[in-house]
Parts: C-alpha cells; structure tokens; sequence
C-alpha cells in the first residue's frame, strides 16, 4: 500500500470503523489494529503518518504496549463515543489528519486498484487461482480485478443454485465468460438444489441445505481442476472488523467459502478485505462493471429460497422469480432503484379463492416488500405511491401464472423483519 495511513488502534470502542470511514472520506487510508499490536509492527508500516487510540469510557482494562509511543508519528487519543453528530470532534479529527500528521490525500480508487493489481500478481505468481463467482457485488469486484491482475491464471466457479433472480446466471455468464473473457465453470445445479429441499419447511433447515450443497457442488468442481493454489474470495473490511480487533483480539481472516474439506488447501486471495461496502462498489465502478451490478441491491445467500415460504416448490419459485422482475423493472422505470434499499416478493404457501375467466381459481398471492434502512437491523416502508403499486399489481396479475391476489407489507422491522423467513 502506497497510501499515506492513519491506524486506530482498538481500545473497545465499537465506533473505530466509523472513524476509520470518515478518515478515508478525507481522503487518507485508515485502518483499525487491535490494542496489544507491537512497536515493531508499526514501524514495518512505510506510509504511516499518525495512530489515533480510541476507546469508551466504559472499557477501562484495555491498554497498549508502552514502547509503541516511540514509533515516531504524531499520537492521539480520541473518544469517539457518538462523535459522528458532533461537529467539533469531527473538525479536530480532520484537522490531526490533514494538519497535525500531514497525510496526504491520495487514498482513491484508481490508486488502490493499481495497487492490488501488482500485489495480486506477485502473490500469484505464475500460480493459479479459483474464485466462486456468485454474481453478488464483492465477489463480481474480486473477479473483475483478479482479470485486470492475473486473467489467465483464474478460474470463476458459478454455481446457480436455481434460486437466483431472473437473468443472473445469464448476466454473470455474459459479463465475466463473454465480455471480460473469463475461464469461467458454470453449473447448473437447480435440480440437485431443488431435490433436497423438496418437502424441506423448516427455514433454518432450509438455510443448512442450501448453504451445505453449495460447498459440495464448489468441492466437487474444485477437485476436478489441477494445480489450484489460490482460492480468491470477496471478504469485506466489516466482516473483518466486526470479527476483529475489538477487545484485543487479533484481526483474522473471515472464511466466506468456509466448510471445504481440509484436503482441498488452498491459500487465500483477499484483495477486498480492507474496503468498505461503499468502496467495493467504487471498485467495480472503476474496473468498468456494469451499474446493475455495482449497485445491486442486497440478496440473501439463500436467495428466493426464503421468499418462497414453506416447501419450495418449482412453480411457486418460477412465480416468485417473475414477480420480483417485474417489480424491479417497475421500480427502474420509476426512478426508484438505488433509492430504495431491499424490495422484493415472495410468495407465502398458502392459497385462497379467486376468480379468473368467470371460474373459481384457487391461487398465491404475491407480497411485495421494499423497505428502508441503515444497517438492516432496523427498517422502515417504502411508501410506494399508489399508482405504481396499482401497475404492478395489474402486471402481476396478467402475467404470473397461478398467482390471483397482490399484497403489499407495510411492516416495518421490527416487528416483522425483512425477509419473511
Ligand atoms: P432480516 O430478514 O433478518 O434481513 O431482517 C436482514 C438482511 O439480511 C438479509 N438476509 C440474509 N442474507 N443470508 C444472507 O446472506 C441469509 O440467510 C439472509 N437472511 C436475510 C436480508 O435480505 C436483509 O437484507
């Protein structure tokens, strides 16, 4: 890392990361490292220009190594206990940054991508590498720099697992396989995925399977491809902050592929592990992917597998599947998509009485859900205007099959929470 940076060192306080985002909205790297880290270890930094230690109040058995005073960069410490609202302690943050350490501000997107780029190839070598390519946005980032860096040393992994949204797997077969030229491996392994969660109503239960299967059919490709050292995954600065330093404990690396058999070693390729989601997105932007892409809206592991409530059966899905693309289709054409959070449908396993072609029709109905939120642990509603949850409803309505009502969720979490499984 050629950047300029600022470390945090974590003394408990549960708001190092906000601080280590509003250094590098200035501009300058900033990293969070755990209380006992060494002198040594932070002289080894060649960019360092200043520690902050931050901790709360309420956190009072956490202390640093005495010699790392002596490193030789400007020292601060700082409470940052809600500081995000007040003013003055962000304007003395910026000012130790910029004025006191002198960092210079040339943490962007272009220079980190450069970067990762050339420590990527030497770490790889003329080695080669695996990534299983969901199609979300941290893995597409992580192929779409693995390209630029080692193109002809990768093999993408997709494995569609029948529960994606209408036109992913096409998308990634045609932006990695076609446009960008990837060795890309595609499985289709709907059948398989669908035959062992048929009768399956439990959603935990569900989860397990699907989350089971997928490292069985990634093993079972894997096993097949010789003289495979690396395995690259979209590991996030969260994950490893959020799994990290607190409390002393030491950053370690969050294992998103976990579950594969010891026999299958491989060594690790992280190359997002120290950006934020925001930044990952700015990632992908700078390495050309497509907006939809980048600014996907967040879909569970599990995808519609949780939206097709109950026992998962195919016509149900392919009915949850439609509905969801129209509505996404609708929130475009209305300006909505990068606006609203998460919306989706899902389709409950129940049925009720209806009327179509002058007949009685016993059919689903479909919910529709499109909340608001910071950090998903709350929500709030999308107020929809009426006439576009009225056109939608008139699309769904003509063109789902074995769908005859629409239902639109106005709870907001809690009590009820986003997803309905
Ligand atoms: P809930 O339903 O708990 O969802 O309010 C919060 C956020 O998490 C997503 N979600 C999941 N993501 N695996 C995932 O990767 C899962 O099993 C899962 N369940 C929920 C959900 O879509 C929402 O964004």
């Amino acid at each position: 890392m050629k950047q300029d940076m600022i470390a945090i060192i974590d003394l408990g306080s549960e708001e190092n990361s906000a601080i280590a985002r509003e250094i590098r909205a200035y501009g300058v790297y900033s990293e969070v490292y755990p209380h006992d880290i060494s002198k040594k270890e932070l002289q080894a930094m060649p960019n360092l220009r200043g520690i902050i230690l931050n901790g709360d109040k309420n956190v009072t058995d956490i202390d640093v190594n005495d010699d790392i005073y002596e490193v030789g960069v400007p020292f601060t410490a700082y409470e940052f206990p809600k500081a995000k609202c007040e003013q003055g302690k962000v304007e003395d943050l910026k000012s130790f940054v910029l004025d006191v350490c002198k960092a210079e501000t040339n943490w962007n997107m272009t220079n980190f991508v450069h970067d990762q780029v050339e420590l990527m190839r030497k770490q790889i070598g003329d080695k080669r590498v695996l990534l299983a390519l969901s199609g979300g946005v941290d893995s597409s980032v992580v192929a779409a720099l693995l390209i630029k860096a080692v193109g002809d040393k990768l093999t993408c992994v997709h494995v569609n697992h029948g529960l994606l949204r209408k036109g992913e797997p096409e998308q990634v077969v045609s932006v990695f396989g076609k446009q960008l030229g990837a060795d890309l491996v595609y499985v289709d392994a709907t059948d398989r995925f669908l035959d062992k969660l048929a009768g399956v109503t439990d959603p935990e239960q569900k989860r397990k399977i699907i989350g089971a299967e997928f490292i069985r059919v990634f093993e079972e490709e894997a096993r097949k491809l010789d003289g495979i050292d690396f395995l690259a995954q979209g590991t996030i600065y969260p994950d490893i902050v959020e799994s990290g330093t607190k409390a002393g404990k030491a950053v370690k690396a969050h294992h998103n592929v976990g579950g594969l058999p010891d026999d299958l070693k491989f060594e690790l390729v992280e190359p997002l592990k120290y950006l934020f989601k925001d930044e990952v997105r700015a990632c992908g932007k700078e390495l050309g992917l497509p907006d939809n892409m980048v600014y996907r809206q967040p879909f569970p592991g599990p995808g519609l597998g949780v939206r097709c409530t109950g026992a998962i059966t195919r016509d149900r899905l392919e009915a949850v599947r439609e509905s969801d693309a129209i509505l996404r289709e609708e929130f475009d054409k209305a300006g909505l998509r990068g606006k609203v959070w998460q919306y989706f449908t899902l389709i409950p396993d129940v049925k009720s009485v209806g009327v179509r072609d002058n007949a009685r029709s016993v059919e689903w109905p479909v919910v529709i859900r499109a909340v608001n939120t910071v950090d998903a642990m709350t929500a709030t509603i999308e107020p929809i205007p009426y006439e576009l949850l009225a056109k939608i409803t008139d699309r769904i309505l003509n063109e789902v099959k074995g769908v005859n009502r629409v239902l639109y969720d106005i709870t907001p979490k809690p009590t009820g929470t986003i997803e309905w499984e």
